[in-house]
């Protein structure tokens, strides 16, 4: 059952976080709404431009609807990830989605605002929540000056104006995480502090952490043991902070790296192991059966799982 994503986000909010994750391919659906069915948890799918690009409009749409089919006892929001004006515009009017992502973050602040709440009057009328994006996103080094540090981070102020004058529904805030593989270097916990004073300051709205793969070294280890060749020295978010970061009002949290070093480590282990085969449905079954066991884990850490029935019974 597709529901709105603010839905999802009044039932979690500090309780617990709803994982979101990009997909792109038949293999990705399967293990994601098969994964979220054995945790019994509620969930966000995403689809970015490359996904749109890469698979096509109409097939990553009906690869969900085909889900939807398949997995009728599953509870979730359809999200356009990173969008940009046109791309939401075209999402909004699908009449596909439960919400979009502008991603204005790289015009001045007066722009931001000004970009955002075009968007977000053309989605409220359609009965889609938006979600903006405010601050830098980027590991923030130990070493590096304060004031640098602020900069870079998402200020407490800002936000709160940020939200009342573009009438945005959530806000991807940054905290210190980034996306891909190579976040910080050595050990780094989310930035509690600036997540703390924005929970102060805008009490009961939904912040979003985008840049939330763990990237684990053990699985860097198989990848490369495998022939990859990804830096050793790939680290990310330690997912026993989600749990921290969802009580303070994080109540969505995106990732996507960690799926495709599961879908990497699967390919690479099997073409090494196997390397007279062709049949690419064996290690498309693998994949499917361990992104499955991979989102049961994230939805443990996240603490949406075991959340279905509640979910079930508040939206029905
Ligand atoms: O944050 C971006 C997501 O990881 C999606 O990546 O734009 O390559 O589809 P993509
Ligand atoms: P990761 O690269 O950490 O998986 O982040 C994904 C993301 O933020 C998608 O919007
Ligand atoms: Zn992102």
């Amino acid at each position: 059952m597709i529901v709105t994503t603010s839905a999802l986000f009044k039932l979690a909010y500090g309780q617990y976080a709803v994982g979101a994750y990009n997909i792109n391919n038949m293999e990705q659906a399967l293990g994601l709404f098969q994964g979220h069915l054995d945790a019994q948890a509620p969930f966000i799918v995403q689809i970015s431009k490359g996904s749109r690009k890469y698979a096509g409009i109409p097939m990553i749409e009906a690869i969900i609807r085909a889900a939807e089919n398949m997995f009728p006892d599953a509870i979730y929001a359809v999200h356009l990830d990173h969008g940009d004006e046109k791309t939401c515009y075209d999402c909004i009017d699908s009449g596909f989605y439960s919400s979009v992502m502008i991603d204005a973050s790289h015009e001045p602040f007066e722009g931001n605002i000004a970009t955002t709440r075009r968007i977000v009057e053309r989605a409220h009328a359609r009965g889609l929540s938006v979600e903006a994006e405010l601050g830098q996103l980027g590991g923030v080094e130990e070493d590096i000056k304060v004031d640098e540090k602020n900069a870079r981070l998402t200020n407490p102020n800002e936000a709160t104006d940020f939200v009342k004058r573009s009438g945005c529904d959530s806000l991807a805030v940054a905290i210190g995480t980034s996306h891909g593989a190579y976040k910080f270097k050595g050990h780094q916990s989310l930035h509690f502090d600036v997540i703390e004073a924005i929970q102060k300051l805008l009490p009961g709205f939904p912040l979003v952490m985008h840049g939330s793969s763990s990237v684990p070294v053990e699985e860097v280890r198989r990848i490369n043991a495998a022939g990859g060749k990804l830096d050793p020295s790939a680290c990310g978010v330690d997912e026993n902070e989600f749990a921290r970061a969802a009580s303070m009002g994080v109540t969505k949290v995106n990732i996507d790296t960690d799926g495709r070093l599961v879908w990497t480590r699967v390919h690479r282990e099997n073409f090494r192991d196997f390397p007279e085969t062709f049949d690419f449905r064996k290690p498309g079954e693998i994949f499917v059966k361990e992104y499955a066991a991979f989102i049961v884990h994230k939805s443990q850490k996240l603490g949406s799982a075991g959340r279905l029935s509640a979910v079930r019974k508040a939206l029905s």
